[in-house]
């Protein structure tokens, strides 16, 4: 057993702030100890640019850097080469976009995404397409905030009304960062293939990673990405996972040092991947430091992780529809196996920025606004939500704390 309480410990922004209750890691997620021990690790033994020093603490900090390459394989099932660092998942989907959607899509073919995508994996996509004279498909929600793709007789997940055979991307998000909504990706991957073989999938996993188990040869999909400061690393590194015969035949994103094999006056010859889309000094530290952020993870376990949460969240809807009925709208899946660790609501008519800074007041760090999905937004008729979600050092004191926290938002704004 897991004593989540005791996690909290872990976690050293805890002890100069231990009133804070911290409501917003699908923003970000705090870190323990051991990320930011690994980041001075490396700054006081040995900070050194990485594969190019011949000296003993480059090659040292070289060593570091391409072992997290494996961790992050290990953990995610892949092969190491298939594994690309960037600066987040924003960068990792348009590295996609640049490097292989340009190639691939030419006018009247279809991208498609979803209305619940982050803009993230929205905005490279729909900037392609009218760049390109592609179209752009957008699948639609339903009232509980699950993807429409569902035949409504069997109940069964049926794309034939979205997937053509012009249809050479389908980037979607395994869970979405306003509804908490989890797709049901291996099922839809599957049924994607079998309608068009050669359809590129990518699947948006920045809020799927950090929280339940990815096996990327079990899902199937061409490319997952995913951002470490979300999953207790550090900023400024993101993860590009792609098939090697895929990143194999893609151009670079950006060019300079590090990613070449030779340069002449002529011309310029590429390092094979993932060397070729690593241009430039990276975040040597940072990814570093996410090394120890995968392995707390496994410590503590993913499927720990997912029934913490599941837990939380099931009990944080049932206060909030017990003291606040008639007065709250809560958004996303009713059935809370089908959601993850992310409570997006509305409150009376109040703003959602008056509710988060009155909470604020009380210590309490929730998320308010379009949470960078007004497409979503617009689709459910509102400007913006607030939006409270959780991760292994929240607990069920922090619920009851939002709890008193909205009692006293409603007595400020309802005089
Ligand atoms: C589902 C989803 N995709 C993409 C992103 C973008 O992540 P980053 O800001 O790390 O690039 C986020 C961030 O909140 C997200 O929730």
């Amino acid at each position: 057993m897991i004593d989540f309480l005791k996690i909290k410990s872990d976690f050293p922004i805890f002890k100069k702030n231990p009133n804070l209750i911290y409501l917003d890691s699908t923003a970000t997620s705090l870190k323990p100890q051991s990320v930011i021990d690994k980041l001075i690790e490396y700054y006081s033994s040995y900070n050194a640019n990485i594969f190019r020093g011949v000296y003993k603490i480059s090659e040292k900090a070289t060593e570091e850097y391409e072992k997290t390459r494996e961790i992050i394989a290990d953990f995610i099932n892949a092969k190491k080469q298939e594994v690309i660092f960037t600066r987040n998942t924003t960068e990792s989907i348009n590295l996609i976009a640049y490097s292989l959607g340009r190639k691939i899509i030419e006018k009247n073919d279809e991208i498609i995404v979803s209305i619940m995508e982050h803009h993230a994996n929205f905005v490279p996509w729909q900037v392609l397409s009218s760049e390109i004279g592609a179209v752009l498909k957008i699948i639609d929600i339903d009232e509980e905030g699950y993807l429409r793709i569902k035949d409504k007789k069997s109940r069964k997940i049926n794309l034939y009304e979205i997937i053509t055979k012009k249809t050479k991307i389908l980037a979607l998000t395994y869970i979405s960062n306003v509804l908490g909504t989890i797709n049901q990706i291996k099922k839809i991957i599957k049924s994607a293939r079998k309608i068009n073989p050669k359809i590129i999938i990518i699947i948006d996993s920045a809020q799927a990673v950090p929280h339940i188990k990815v096996d990327v040869k079990d899902l199937d999909a061409d490319f997952i990405v995913f951002s470490s400061h979300k999953m207790m690393g550090p900023t400024g590194v993101g993860i590009l996972w792609g098939k090697e015969e895929l990143l194999t035949e893609m151009f670079p994103f950006l060019y300079g040092g590090e990613m070449i094999e030779e340069v002449t006056i002529e011309k310029t010859t590429f390092k094979r991947t993932p060397y070729k889309f690593e241009a430039g000094t990276p975040s040597i530290a940072e990814v570093i430091g996410l090394s120890e952020a995968v392995k707390y993870l496994e410590k503590i376990g993913l499927e720990n992780i997912k029934n913490h949460e599941k837990n939380l969240t099931q009990k944080t809807i049932k206060r909030l529809l017990e003291e606040f009925s008639g007065k709250i709208k809560i958004f996303g899946p009713k059935n809370i196996e089908d959601r993850g660790g992310i409570i997006s609501f509305t409150f009376d008519n109040f703003h959602s920025h008056d509710i988060a800074s009155i909470l604020d007041n009380e210590n309490i760090a929730v998320r308010a606004g379009h949470h960078c999905a007004m497409p979503l937004h617009q689709r459910l008729g509102i400007l913006s939500t607030v939006r409270a979600s959780f991760y292994v050092y929240n607990n069920e004191e922090d619920i009851e704390k939002l709890i008193i926290g909205l009692k006293k938002v409603y007595q400020i704004l309802k005089k």
